[in-house]
């Protein structure tokens, strides 16, 4: 599971009252694009698809092409986390051209899916999320955050690839993309690529140590 993000140079992935940060330019939409053309699915937030309205869609052609060679579908699913699932029905999201499915972590009541989803995935524990994606086929997950989602998945050592683009902002303010008061362990990542994305930001990936278990896209 591989988290993508734009976040500034003192690791904030949105200003201080919140909202749109609009991190990132030309060049690190194109890896987000790259990312979505590999993965089967994306995890967001329900906060995040508040504050923004809709999901990042893959538009370049040739990665378009590449996934219809592929057979796969145009975009990438769009997996919602919510306990409610109580999102604005008139948000641009779901007029968007894709596949959405709401994954209800918790003791949330899942008796019926919402109408813009095609199903619901419940989620009792956390650590069941990996089999739960298996059994959907969805291998090649993409988390496009906010932060509560990525701090989730960060504690529970679900995520696998971090895929951080440094912007030279400098934010500010509490709202970084690990929240407070959860348990991380510290020193398991490896880095495996880092570059110059054109102004001024950087592209860096680290990897988990193989020896915290395999991933579903990268099995033993
Ligand atoms: N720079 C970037 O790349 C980037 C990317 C994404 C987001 N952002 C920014 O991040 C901010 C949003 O982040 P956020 O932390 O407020 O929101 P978030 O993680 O996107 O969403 C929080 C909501 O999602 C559901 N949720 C997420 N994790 C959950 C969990 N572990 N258990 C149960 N429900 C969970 C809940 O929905 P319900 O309330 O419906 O139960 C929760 O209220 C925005 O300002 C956005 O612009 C920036």
């Amino acid at each position: 599971m591989r988290l993508v993000l734009a976040v500034s140079l003192d690791g904030r992935l949105a200003p201080p009252q919140g909202g749109a940060a609009h991190l990132g330019g030309p060049a690190d939409r194109r890896v987000l694009e790259e990312c979505l053309a590999w993965a089967d699915a994306c995890l967001v937030g329900a906060g995040t698809l508040r504050v923004h309205g809709s999901t990042c869609l893959i538009h370049g052609e040739d990665l378009l092409q590449q996934r219809r060679r592929q057979q796969r579908s145009c975009q990438p699913h769009l997996i919602v986390v919510s306990r409610q699932a109580r999102l604005d029905g008139a948000l641009p999201v779901f007029q968007q051209p894709l596949e959405r499915w709401w994954l209800a972590p918790g003791q949330a009541r899942v008796d019926r899916a919402p109408p813009w989803s095609r199903g619901v995935v419940p989620l009792p524990r956390w650590q069941a999320l990996p089999k739960a994606m298996v059994q959907k086929g969805w291998r090649r997950l993409v988390v496009l955050g906010g932060a509560q989602l990525a701090t989730t998945l960060a504690a529970h050592h679900l995520l696998h690839e971090l895929h951080l683009t440094l912007c030279p902002q400098l934010l500010g303010g509490g709202r970084l993309w690990l929240q407070d008061g959860v348990s991380i362990s510290p020193n398991l990542w490896r880095p495996v690529e880092s570059r110059p994305l054109g102004g001024g930001e950087w592209l860096c990936r680290w990897r988990r140590q193989p020896e915290c278990g395999p991933s579903p896209e990268h099995p033993p």
